[in-house]
C-alpha cells in the first residue's frame, strides 16, 4: 500500500479480511460517526432488549455492588469502553451513598465520546471526581499502576459477546495481569435465553441492524475509494443456541465484483457468498466457568435483572 490518507490499520483488516475463506469484516469498525448514529437506536428499538435489562439489573443492585467494592480503601473506577453514562450512573450514586472514596476514569479512544459522557454524568453530582482517559484501553494497561489506590475496571454492555472466544480470553487474560488482590471486574453479559428473543433483538424489523452492517461496506466506499453496491448485499444474522454465537453476516445477492482504488484490489464475491461481520456471544454458567478460569478470575458476585436475560458481574483475580 502506498502513502495514504487512509487508516493503515483499518485498511489491512478489510485487506486481510477480504482476502480470507471465508472472508469476514472486523464489527470494531461499525462505530464511525454514522455506525454511532445507529447503535443509538438499535439501542432504542423495541427488539434490542441488552440495554434495558442492563440498566435494570445495575438499577436494582447497584448498592448491593457499592457494598461489595467498598471495603480495601480509595480506588479508580476504570470504564473500557465508555458508554453513555446512564447506566454507570445508578453505580455511581450507589457508591455515593456508600461514602466511597473513588475517582471515575472512563476509558475510550474517542475523546468527543469522553467529552460527552462527562457532560452527561456531571450534572448533579458536583462530588464526582471524573478524569477521562482519551486512549487504547490495551495500551494503557501497561502503564504502571497509581501506588495505594485500587483498581475496579468496569468492561459494560455485552461487549465482550463481540470478541470470539480465544480473543476475550486474551483481552481477559491482559486485565489480569494489570490487577492485583483488592481490585475487581466490573462485566456485563447477555445471557441464553429463548432463541427467537435473540434473534429478534439482531434482525430488528425496522432494518436498523441490517443498516449497521451495511454501513461499514459505506465506510469502505468513503475511506478506501471502493465500490461496494451496497444494495447487492443483504443482512443474514443467525444464532445457534447450542453455543451461544449469534453472528451476522452479509450475502452478496449475485456474482460481482468489488475494486478498492485506494488498495488497487479487486475482490471477487459468488452470487450467496457470506462475509463475517459480528459475533455476539450469549453467555451461559458453563461458558463463564471456562473463560474466567482460562483467563485467572473467580466470580465473586453475580448480579440479574427480573427476568434473568442478562447479568453484570464482579470478578477478582484468581488466587490473588
Ligand atoms: C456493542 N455490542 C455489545 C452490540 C451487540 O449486541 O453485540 C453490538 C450490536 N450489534 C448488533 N446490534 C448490536
Amino acid at each position: 500500500m502506498d502513502d495514504q490518507a487512509y487508516d493503515p490499520a483499518f485498511a489491512q483488516a478489510v485487506l486481510d479480511g477480504l482476502a480470507a475463506t471465508p472472508k469476514r469484516l472486523s464489527s470494531q469498525y461499525f462505530y464511525d460517526a454514522a455506525g454511532d448514529r445507529l447503535f443509538q437506536q438499535i439501542m432504542a428499538s423495541p427488539e434490542y432488549y441488552l440495554t434495558d435489562c442492563e440498566r435494570a439489573s445495575l438499577q436494582e443492585h447497584s448498592d448491593a455492588m457499592a457494598v461489595a467494592l467498598s471495603p480495601g480503601g480509595p480506588f479508580e473506577l476504570l470504564e473500557l469502553g465508555a458508554g453513555d453514562g446512564s447506566k454507570i450512573g445508578f453505580l455511581l450514586d450507589a457508591l455515593h451513598r456508600r461514602e466511597a472514596e473513588f475517582i471515575y476514569r472512563p476509558l475510550d479512544i474517542s475523546a468527543h465520546v469522553l467529552q460527552l459522557l462527562a457532560e452527561r454524568v456531571r450534572p448533579g453530582r458536583p462530588w464526582l471526581d471524573v478524569q477521562p482517559l482519551a486512549v487504547n484501553y490495551m495500551d494503557w494497561l501497561a502503564q504502571p499502576r497509581r501506588p495505594g489506590i485500587r483498581r475496579v475496571f468496569a468492561f459494560m454492555g455485552s461487549n465482550l459477546g463481540n470478541f470470539s472466544e480465544a480473543v476475550a480470553i486474551a483481552f481477559l487474560a491482559a486485565l489480569r495481569g494489570a490487577m492485583t488482590a483488592g481490585d475487581f471486574l466490573l462485566v456485563g453479559l447477555d445471557l441464553k435465553k429463548d432463541p427467537a428473543i435473540i434473534r429478534a433483538a439482531y434482525n430488528d424489523s425496522a432494518g436498523i441492524t441490517a443498516a449497521f452492517n451495511l454501513n461499514l461496506l459505506e465506510r469502505i466506499n468513503r475511506e478506501l475509494a471502493a465500490d461496494f453496491d451496497i444494495a447487492r448485499f443483504q443482512h443474514c444474522p443467525s444464532y445457534d443456541p447450542k453455543s451461544g454465537a449469534a453472528r451476522s453476516f452479509l450475502a452478496s445477492c449475485c456474482d460481482q465484483q468489488v475494486y478498492l482504488a485506494a488498495l488497487d484490489r479487486r475482490f471477487h464475491f459468488a452470487a450467496g457468498e457470506r462475509m463475517q461481520m459480528e459475533i455476539s456471544q450469549k453467555y451461559d454458567a458453563a461458558l463463564i466457568d471456562r473463560i474466567t478460569q482460562a483467563a485467572g478470575f473467580a466470580v465473586a458476585h453475580r448480579y440479574y435483572d427480573e427476568r434473568r436475560w442478562f447479568t453484570n458481574q464482579l470478578w477478582v483475580p484468581a488466587g490473588g
